[in-house]
């Protein structure tokens, strides 16, 4: 069975081949990043368009990566959300057309999914049931992954996303977009020991979290300095960006920590952009050496969004779970 799997719910196209037997055969995937960043972030009418020109190629080139052809194709998935919705309808109308001229199943995917089950696309991959830290730029979500489609949600960010709290702080910080990244690669320059930031809900008794009031605390930090020093100079920024990430990667840990304990499981994956962040995964890495459980990470390809991760939800979802199609996009979208 050989599921083709497009996403196009942002600023990346993403176009992927997933068989079943043969596993990911092929992928492709283009980045909208350098159009958007002239405007400081992700412009959804300029996203739309870019994906329409983008997704007919990249097919193309997909399907001559893997020496196949149309004819091959088994099913089409396609994210259906969340996302801009435009961006979505790029994908769905393709997707639906293709399946349609070729009289195949469609199968619509949730974005989160995606994300939930890239990490099955690693080598070392996880038995079910696993503990699931989502941190994109939209979610930041704990759930109980007890098999495909057996999702509960045990905890979530309260307002931003950790994606969000890490480009928003750096666009205040005056670094260019995406923030994140370059947010996280100056962290590493940074004195963990200069200035600390406030850690959101660390001893609440849930396992919800809260960003937003840390781009404030940077903020008034930011002025701190400013007043003191006159500028914030090259070091001072580092040391910014190492308290913001300590922080964010301290509140991470010690709930996804709490949330091991209470669901009982000996097993994590980490999904979504974030997931990229080293010292995210240092910080996992140690508390899974001292508390003896597992963690597991996609491919590093495979953290921010791609074709691929929806090619396999969608092959997943043909072989255990598929409901009826039908032709639509769900810009908001719960996934449990
Ligand atoms: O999963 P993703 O590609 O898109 C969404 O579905 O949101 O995640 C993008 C997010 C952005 O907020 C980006 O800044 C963040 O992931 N990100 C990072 C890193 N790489 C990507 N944040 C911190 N450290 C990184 N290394
Ligand atoms: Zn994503």
């Amino acid at each position: 069975m050989l599921v083709l799997g497009i996403e196009s719910s942002c600023d990346e196209t993403g176009v992927a081949l997933y068989d079943l037997e043969a596993g990911l055969i092929a992928q492709q995937l283009h980045t909208q990043m350098a159009m958007h960043a002239e405007y400081g972030g992700v412009v959804p009418e300029l996203a739309s368009r870019d994906h329409i020109r983008r997704v007919v190629p990249l097919t193309e080139a997909c399907l001559k990566e893997a020496g196949k052809t149309l004819a091959d194709i088994d099913a089409v998935a396609y994210t259906q959300g969340p996302g801009l919705g435009g961006a979505l309808l790029v994908g769905a109308s393709f997707a639906n057309a293709l399946a349609y001229s070729l009289k195949k199943p469609v199968i619509e995917v949730h974005h989160l999914e995606g994300h939930l089950l890239s990490p099955l696309l690693a080598e070392s991959r996880p038995e079910f049931p696993f503990l699931a830290l989502l941190v994109s730029g939209g979610h930041t979500q704990i759930m109980a992954v007890r098999g495909i489609g057996d999702y509960e949600i045990l905890g979530e960010t309260l307002d931003d996303a950790a994606g969000e709290a890490f480009d928003k702080t750096a666009k205040l910080l005056g670094l260019d977009y995406p923030g994140g990244p370059r947010l996280s690669q100056l962290a590493e320059s940074g004195d963990p020991d200069r200035f600390t930031l406030p850690r959101p809900m660390l001893h609440s008794d849930n396992l919800d979290m809260s960003f937003s009031g840390l781009k404030t605390a940077v903020l008034t930090l930011t002025r701190q300095v400013e007043a003191s020093e006159g500028e914030i100079g090259e070091q001072a920024r580092m040391d910014i960006c190492r308290a913001f990430q300590d922080a964010i990667v301290d509140v991470l840990v010690h709930k996804c920590l709490k949330a091991m304990k209470k669901a009982g499981m000996k097993r994590i994956v980490v999904a979504g952009g974030v997931g990229a962040n080293k010292q995210l995964r240092a910080g996992l890495n140690a508390a899974a050496a001292k508390y003896r459980f597992a963690v597991f990470y996609p491919p590093m390809a495979l953290c921010t969004d791609n074709g691929a991760m929806i090619a396999f939800a969608g092959a997943m979802r043909l072989k255990f779970a598929h409901g009826a199609g039908g032709f639509s996009v769900k810009p908001r979208w719960d996934l449990a």
